[in-house]
């Protein structure tokens, strides 16, 4: 947990904003959350989650972290990289923290699970991460940041107006055209749709926000065993699908894959207002 800066954060029950005395938050209401042994902090309220244990568990956010380790998706943390300024930066679910950990400036990340916040804190010390529901009131100032960012995760596009600086940018990655194609055709899972994810995630960030850029990623890279079963298991849609060639795939030493995100730059459509 970063104590060297003032963190925009507020109180999930009251949105006053939460003061840092040492390992505790505070509102001026008294409501106040304590910094787990870890370094994170939980906002989430009990009535703000539909399950005791919401968002990716322990051995998703294990086969994550093994996978981004093994280097698969550099390419991905790089544009990231290169499309991230200094500032302050919301990662908005994080998952295990790979995508912002080492990002330059102050980084806040965020995710409804534990586990991958839990995961995340042990990692990437510099860093505040925080448990929380996007798609709940978000426990962040109004335009307190620079940068939000959303790797395939869930998008609260009226809290990121709010939160968002007008001059600020919001980075969405989504899977490009043909994402993991050689995989979800062995195992039968359609691949239609994925040529408009860009487009339909645009769409509906308006009218708040409009799109600047768009970055195509795409690269095949060859998979050894490890990161085919890690593949599988960080990735929910794989886990009902045709049960022999999944376990057939998962025997493999070695297999060719296409990797393909599209990263899409948002700015506020009128900056003067802001959230709605
Ligand atoms: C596919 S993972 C992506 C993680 C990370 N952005 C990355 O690309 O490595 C989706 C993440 O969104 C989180 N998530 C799902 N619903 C959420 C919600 N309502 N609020 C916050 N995080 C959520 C999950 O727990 C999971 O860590
Ligand atoms: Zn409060």
């Amino acid at each position: 947990m970063n104590s060297n800066f003032h963190l925009p954060l507020c109180c999930p029950v009251c949105a006053e904003p939460l003061q840092q005395d040492k390992r505790t938050f505070r509102c001026s209401s008294n409501h106040c959350f304590d910094t787990a042994k870890e370094g994170y902090l939980n906002l989430l309220l009990s009535h703000q989650r539909r399950s005791a244990d919401p968002g990716d568990g322990k051995m998703m956010i294990q086969a994550r972290r093994r996978f981004f380790e093994s280097g698969a998706y550099n390419p991905l943390i790089g544009l990231i990289h290169q499309n991230t300024s200094f500032g302050t930066i919301l990662d908005a679910g994080c998952g295990e923290g790979a995508l912002s950990g080492n990002l330059p400036g102050t980084v806040i990340g965020m995710d409804i699970s534990k586990e991958a916040v839990r995961a995340a804190a042990k990692r990437y010390k510099p860093a505040t991460w925080i448990v929380a529901n996007t798609m709940r009131p978000l426990p962040f100032a109004d335009q307190s940041f620079d940068t939000i960012l959303s790797v395939l995760a869930p998008r609260n596009i009226d809290e990121f107006a709010r939160i968002l600086k007008s001059d600020g940018q919001l980075l969405i990655g989504v899977p490009g055209p043909n994402h993991l194609i050689e995989l979800r055709s062995q195992l039968n899972i359609g691949t239609a749709g994925f040529e408009e994810k860009a487009d339909e995630a645009a769409g509906k960030c308006a009218p708040q926000f409009k799109e600047t850029d768009r970055t195509p990623l795409t690269y095949q890279m060859q998979l050894n065993r490890q990161q085919i079963n890690d593949l599988i298991q960080m990735t929910p849609i794989f886990w009902n699908s045709g049960p022999e060639a999944k376990e057939h795939i998962g025997q493999l030493n070695e297999l060719n894959i296409t990797v393909s995100f599209v990263l899409l730059t948002l700015r506020q459509s009128d900056p003067g207002q802001t959230g709605l």
